[in-house]
């Protein structure tokens, strides 16, 4: 079999990570949303399994990741982490579970955990979350931080071009990645911002620094599940690897299904009871 499957079977954790970081192995990470997914993913050696809110996108047809609310991403939360042994289970908090108030943020955050039995949070965004982002990890929680482009604040840039091209962004990105650090996140997803950027984050900071669309400098890299297995069409940013082609596999497999049931060829005789 092709690929990379690691010997070491121990489940995964935050720790691990910053072990991975300090001996410069990159880090894999993908979405997934179903069980049936997660087991595969888990399966083929994956490090960290992101329950993303773009199942608002992949999973709902939301056109933003704005609409997905705290009980749908605890549903889809569960079902993962019921197909995970290995990986790490990360599960996105969604848009308006953390942004009005630390008091707030630590509920739903709370919430989250008790339900799904995730091993971790991602939020997006740096200073203006930083109170929420303490108050999590001070109940316990690990938190990952999410800084570049930012999906849920896609209302407020209006654009999803590539982020912190000018020097202000980039002086910011910087300082909340600092912030992060120092609030205790035991890593960073930073989203579609210059590759020169993400690596300074990267060897800046002690945590690792997972990059989607921020080129090869940082310590792991993230891609959406269905993106990368080509499930999705219509979507292909330059970052975007497509591994395999699932939509004409499904697309030909279904069909063929649709053609044997109309010609009475499903099911044979050895189909039935
Ligand atoms: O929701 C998501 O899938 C994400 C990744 C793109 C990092 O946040």
């Amino acid at each position: 079999m092709a690929g990379y499957l690691s010997s070491d079977n121990r489940k995964v954790t935050t720790h691990r990570l910053i072990e991975m970081k300090q001996r410069g192995e990159k880090i894999s990470m993908l979405t997934s949303y179903d069980y049936t997914t997660a087991q595969i993913v888990d399966g083929a050696g994956v490090d960290v399994i992101l329950v993303g809110d773009s199942a608002s996108n992949v999973v709902a047809g939301n056109i933003t990741t704005l609409p997905i609310t705290l009980e749908q991403m605890i549903f889809l939360g569960k079902a993962v982490v019921r197909g995970v042994k290995r990986a790490l289970v990360v599960v996105d908090m969604p848009f308006g579970t953390y942004q009005a108030s630390a008091y707030e943020a630590v509920t739903n955050a709370i919430q989250m955990m008790k339900i799904t039995h995730a091993d971790a949070l991602k939020l997006e965004g740096g200073e203006e979350v930083i109170e929420s982002v303490k108050k999590i990890i001070a109940s316990g929680i690990p938190v990952m931080g999410h800084l570049g482009l930012m999906p849920q604040s896609i209302n407020k840039y209006g654009t999803y071009a590539v982020r912190a091209k000018g020097d202000d962004e980039a002086e910011k990105l910087i300082r909340d990645a600092k912030l992060l650090e120092e609030a205790g996140c035991f890593a960073i997803v930073i989203e579609k911002v210059p590759a020169a950027l993400a690596e300074r984050v990267a060897k800046e900071l002690t945590i690792p620094v997972i990059g989607i669309g921020a080129g090869g400098g940082v310590d792991g890299q993230v891609l959406v599940v269905a993106d990368m297995l080509g499930m999705t069409n219509g979507f292909s940013p330059r970052f975007l690897r497509r591994y395999a082609d699932l939509h004409s596999v499904m697309t030909s497999a279904i069909s063929q299904y649709v053609e044997d049931v109309k010609n009475c060829d499903f099911p044979n005789e050895k189909e039935q009871y």
